[in-house]
């Protein structure tokens, strides 16, 4: 090959980037991409990246049904873990486009609005639970990731600490305002929390980068559960916790079983693919920390979700 096709070839590359696809074709890199500083006050978290700008819309109309149409086409691919230390910016935009497909702008803000605002009944029954449970994070939990972050509910446990840095990792842009909005009430300056677009299945931080991970009411969303738990271990320190609360399964051959079997389909599509039948107890027990403490509840006020696990986990 001359010098010349070879310099051709490289800068072709930069500009469609798209690692890891065994399929023929391309997709363009959506974003431009910034890296971060954590905060000013603290040590920057190396290799973070960040997307900057919104989804690029489609050509058709910006009602954003061209996007739906490639986000289906591109949800048939497999998912393939990511590894930090190899993966680029291009590769979590690619994984988040193909497991979250762009959504139109009033349905994120419809479905955002509507968590934001239809959550507080539950909220009140869960929080003797959460408070327990976020205890654990202790003084020494400095950098925290929280996984589908949504409205921010959490962060009134834990966000008030100091000198502790959020990041908040979520697929839907318009969650920020709320999570932010959430961060200051709970005391968190807003220079100590960064959203983050981004699925659980390719996280944008490095390796061992956070001493703990929380994660409420969004494993049954992801597409990919295992892929998601990979993840969470992959970022957290060792020794780091993972803090969960979610709603599973019912008992096998119970009514409630049986109704959320014939609602998930649903569900699914009312809720933004949230799942009504994951075990996914089963799946935190197995996906490798050095030890799980779980326990199940039933909560009174939380209808066809009632049956909890949550618990914390230890790298
Ligand atoms: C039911 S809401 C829960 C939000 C919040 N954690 C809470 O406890 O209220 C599910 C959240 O998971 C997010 N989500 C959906 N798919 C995701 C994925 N693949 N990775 C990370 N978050 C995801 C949604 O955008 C939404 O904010």
């Amino acid at each position: 090959m001359t010098e010349e096709r070879r310099k051709k070839k490289k800068k072709k590359g930069m500009n469609t980037m798209i690692l890891h696809s065994p399929f023929p074709f391309r997709i363009k890199a959506s974003r431009s991409s910034t890296p971060i500083k954590a905060s000013s006050s603290s040590t920057p978290i190396k290799d973070v990246a960040v997307e900057s700008k919104p989804l690029r819309r489609g050509g058709f109309c910006s009602c954003g049904r061209r996007h739906f149409l490639e986000g289906a086409a591109a949800s048939c691919l497999p998912i393939r873990p990511s590894k930090a230390s190899e993966a680029s910016q291009s590769d979590y935009v690619t994984v988040l486009n193909r497991v979250h497909p762009p959504r139109p702008d009033w349905y994120e803000e419809f479905y955002a609005s509507v968590i934001n605002s239809s959550m507080k009944a539950y909220e009140a029954e869960i929080s003797g639970y959460k408070s327990k449970l976020f205890n654990n994070l202790g003084k020494d939990a400095k950098k925290v990731m929280e996984i589908g972050i949504g409205t921010g509910p959490n962060l009134r446990y834990y966000g008030s600490d100091a000198d502790v840095q959020v990041f908040g990792i979520d697929p839907n842009k318009k969650m920020e305002k709320y999570a932010k909005e959430a961060a200051m009430a709970a005391g968190l300056p807003l220079a100590n929390f960064k959203f983050i677009q981004a699925v659980g299945e390719a996280i944008p931080l490095s390796d061992a980068s956070v001493d703990a991970v929380v994660g409420t009411l969004v494993l049954c969303s992801v597409k990919d559960v295992d892929a998601t738990l990979r993840e969470l271990m992959r970022v957290l320190k060792p020794g780091g916790i993972y803090l969960f609360v979610e709603h599973v399964a019912a008992k096998d051959g119970t009514i409630l079983r049986l109704i959320q079997s014939v609602l998930d389909p649903l569900q699914q599509t009312v809720s933004d693919g949230c799942h009504l039948t994951r075990e996914t107890g089963k799946n935190i027990l197995k996906a490798g920390f050095s030890g799980v403490d779980l326990s199940n509840i039933f909560l009174s006020n939380a209808s066809i979700v009632s049956p909890h696990v949550y618990g914390i986990a230890h790298k």
